[in-house]
């Protein structure tokens, strides 16, 4: 697909981060685009910028859906259908994503089960509902967005990551997988699983709201024990100085990545356009492919973070 004028995209998460930055980017060329967040302020915000850069008589719906649901998502499958008046759609972002569930060992089930359901279970639930969609289209694409950690299942040797990388590698796998099946019984569908680096979005501020729920409290005494552990908090710390330190992370996440969100998008949709199935989003993602493939059985050692703080290539704590 070499132009999105006049197409209809798709897009979970859409209210934040890249998914909102595709949406942007995707009107201003002219594309239709219905989007779906479970954080509706976010979304509206993303439907006023869309209309303000997108073409005349351009549609732009939002939806809320939460991704880890499959009645939700069969039912924004259906506000699309009737928001758009169409039986089918020519692109479909998987975007929508949290970051949590970080050991298996001693983490807190729910949470982790949250991360996987939505970083795994949201790709699969929308691409089944979309797929006849999608097969309706005379020429489709869907877009997974796994990670770096779908191929390298760490933050480093310290600290477990355990949910949102099994997640990851499924997302990486079946889009993998759907290659071949595309290939076979849909030939004008196209996939691309996208891996991104270190991208500057609010997913750490999101993750939080989404799993903790708005200033809720559940994780706050791991939190504190694994700043206690780390030595970034003293003691007697208030639950006040904790939360303030979550926040503080979280912006830093934000501010000081390598990519922007709006490069990133940049960068997908060129991907598209160019029918790449593999879509690194990053220096830092293509450095770390390239260590990981050269040498894998030291990916998960010391030595491998040495080597990639000395390049300066990695932002260890700053990933998701
Ligand atoms: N930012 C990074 O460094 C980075 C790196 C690699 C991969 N990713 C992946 O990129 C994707 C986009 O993330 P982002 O960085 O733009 O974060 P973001 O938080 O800015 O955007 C993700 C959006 O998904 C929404 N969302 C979360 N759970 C949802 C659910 N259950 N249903 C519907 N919407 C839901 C959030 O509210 C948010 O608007 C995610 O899949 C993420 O895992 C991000």
């Amino acid at each position: 697909m070499k132009d999105f004028g006049g197409k209809l995209a798709v897009i979970t998460g859409g209210g934040s981060g890249m998914g909102r930055a595709l949406a942007r980017q995707l009107a201003a060329e002219g594309c239709d685009v219905a989007t779906c967040d479970v954080l509706e302020d976010n979304l509206a915000e993303t439907k006023r910028l869309c209309e303000q850069e997108a073409s005349q008589g351009r549609v732009i719906s939002i939806h809320r859906c939460d991704v880890a649901n499959e009645d939700e998502v069969n039912e924004f499958r259906d506000a699309v259908q009737s928001a758009h008046n169409t039986d089918h759609i020519d692109l479909l972002f998987n975007n929508a994503g949290i970051g949590g569930g970080a050991s298996f060992v001693d983490g807190d089930r729910e949470e982790w089960e949250r991360t996987f359901d939505i970083c795994w279970f949201g790709v699969y639930y929308c691409a089944r509902a979309f797929m006849p969609m999608l097969r309706a289209s005379k020429d489709a694409h869907m877009v997974n967005t796994s990670s770096v950690n779908g191929f390298w299942a760490t933050l480093g040797p310290r600290s477990a990551h355990s949910a949102y990388s099994a997640a990851k590698f499924a997302v990486k796998g079946f889009s993998e997988a759907l290659i071949t099946d595309f290939a076979n019984n849909a030939p004008h569908v196209k996939v691309s699983v996208v891996m991104p680096g270190h991208i500057g979005t609010s997913i750490a501020i999101n993750s939080g709201r989404i799993i903790r729920g708005n200033g809720g409290e559940r994780n706050l005494a791991r939190s504190r024990a694994r700043f206690q552990s780390l030595g970034i908090i003293e003691d007697d710390a208030t639950d006040e100085d904790v939360r303030e330190l979550i926040e503080q992370m979280g912006r830093g996440f934000r501010d000081n990545a390598p990519t922007s969100a709006a490069q990133a998008a940049a960068i997908i949709l060129d991907g598209v356009r160019e029918e790449r199935w593999r879509i690194l989003v990053g220096d830092d993602a293509h450095r770390l492919d390239e260590m990981v493939r050269a040498a894998p059985e030291d990916a998960y050692g010391e030595g491998f973070i040495e080597q990639l703080r000395e390049q300066g290539q990695w932002n260890i704590g700053g990933s998701s």
